[in-house]
């Protein structure tokens, strides 16, 4: 039932101040931008908004931005006139005029072109827009709900991302607590997973969780959230014994020792990343680096700088598999060091600390 599959389980105090604020900004006719990393449960909040707002009747109509190129989204947006291009042979209904009197979703909106954040500035302010292809121009009545795992203000200090539009769009901005910062919600979440997952398997009844399973879900640190605690525990529980508690949880279902080598690009960075950090004679390279792409000048220097460090220990994070001390090797830091840029960019909560 959709009722089902949209509750938001958590008892968190980070969790129920989100709650909380996103019911308060529900009723109101303004534009929300819902932030969060990957399977922190953007989606759920939205549909909360939705039908706590007075549009609750009314469609609520989804779309990822990061899911088709620029042409195809404006052309989703916006639908298009008859004509509009080769095959476009009917007008096609936007999301915008399909979502008229409710509310539009716009997941992983940092993705989208200049353009089309220019053309979503005018419908936000105006309700203004026109197919494509078309001249005439036409009004819609819709709420706007964005949601991105990005940093827009950053984004936008480098002109990466439209100011004015963040302007609109940030009338509201709720942020998702990663789950690593709401840990007690760890049990209800594994166990509702696991139930849901025991009727989907038509099974009688779920034996639960060991205390080493638990301890060992309590301590990951979940880089993908929600949706990765989801997989891990119906992974677990399908492969389970329906009469014996799980005692062991695999985390990566990738890890085999027949895992083929690949040659992608990341792979290979990751790899030297390694590589190199595991080197006792840790001298540094004196060969110079390769120059970086042309900016696009003016560009806010500090911000730039700020957000490659970020992505820099984004990324030695996930190399090192979340272990702190072995990612602050990766960046050649000591772990003091290390930690003072985790607190700096926010990367710890203070149960990390
Ligand atoms: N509080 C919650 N309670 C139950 N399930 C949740 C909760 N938050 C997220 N989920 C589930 O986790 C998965 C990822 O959520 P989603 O909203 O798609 O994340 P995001 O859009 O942030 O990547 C979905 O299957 C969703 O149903
Ligand atoms: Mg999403």
């Amino acid at each position: 039932m959709r009722q089902d599959r949209e509750r938001l389980i958590g008892e968190a105090p980070e969790f129920l101040k989100l709650l909380e604020a996103a019911s308060l900004a529900a009723p109101l006719d303004k534009p929300v931008l819902i932030v969060g990393e990957r399977g922190t449960g953007k989606e759920g909040i939205a549909s909360r908004l939705h039908y706590l707002s007075n549009r609750w009747e009314a469609p609520l109509v989804k779309l990822n931005c990061a899911a088709i190129n620029e042409s195809l989204l404006e052309n989703e947006l916006f639908g298009h006139e008859a004509g509009a291009f080769t095959g476009a042979s009917k007008v096609h209904y936007g999301r915008f005029e399909r979502a008229h009197g409710g509310t539009l979703f716009l997941d992983e909106l940092a993705t989208t072109s200049s353009l089309v954040q220019e053309k979503l500035l005018r419908v936000i302010e105006y309700g203004e827009f026109e197919r494509v292809g078309g001249s005439k121009t036409l009004l819609c009545d819709v709420r706007l709900i964005a949601a991105t795992n990005e940093n827009l203000p950053v984004l936008a200090q480098t002109g990466r991302f439209r100011a004015d539009l963040l302007d609109r769009l940030a009338f509201d901005v709720l942020t998702l607590p990663p789950l690593r910062y709401r840990t007690a919600d760890i049990p209800l979440l594994a166990e509702y997973f696991a139930l849901s997952m025991t009727q989907e398997l038509e099974r009688d009844f779920f034996a639960g969780f060991s205390a080493e399973a638990m301890s060992a879900m309590m301590e990951h640190t979940w880089p993908g959230n929600i949706r990765e605690l989801k997989n891990v525990v119906e992974r677990a529980v399908y492969k389970s014994d329906p009469d014996v508690p799980i005692d062991s949880i695999l985390f990566d279902p990738f890890s085999s020792p027949f895992q083929p080598l690949t040659t992608q690009p990341a792979a290979e960075a990751a790899a030297k990343i390694t590589a190199d950090a595991a080197s006792e004679s840790a001298v540094k390279s004196s060969q110079p680096k390769a120059p970086c792409e042309q900016a696009a000048f003016p560009i806010e220097l500090k911000a730039e700088i700020a957000e490659h460090e970020k992505a820099l220990i984004e990324q030695a994070l996930q190399t090192a598999k979340h272990n702190q001390r072995q990612a602050a090797k990766l960046l050649s830091l000591s772990y003091h060091q290390f930690r003072g840029y985790l607190k700096k960019y926010n990367f710890v909560g203070p149960n990390d600390c």
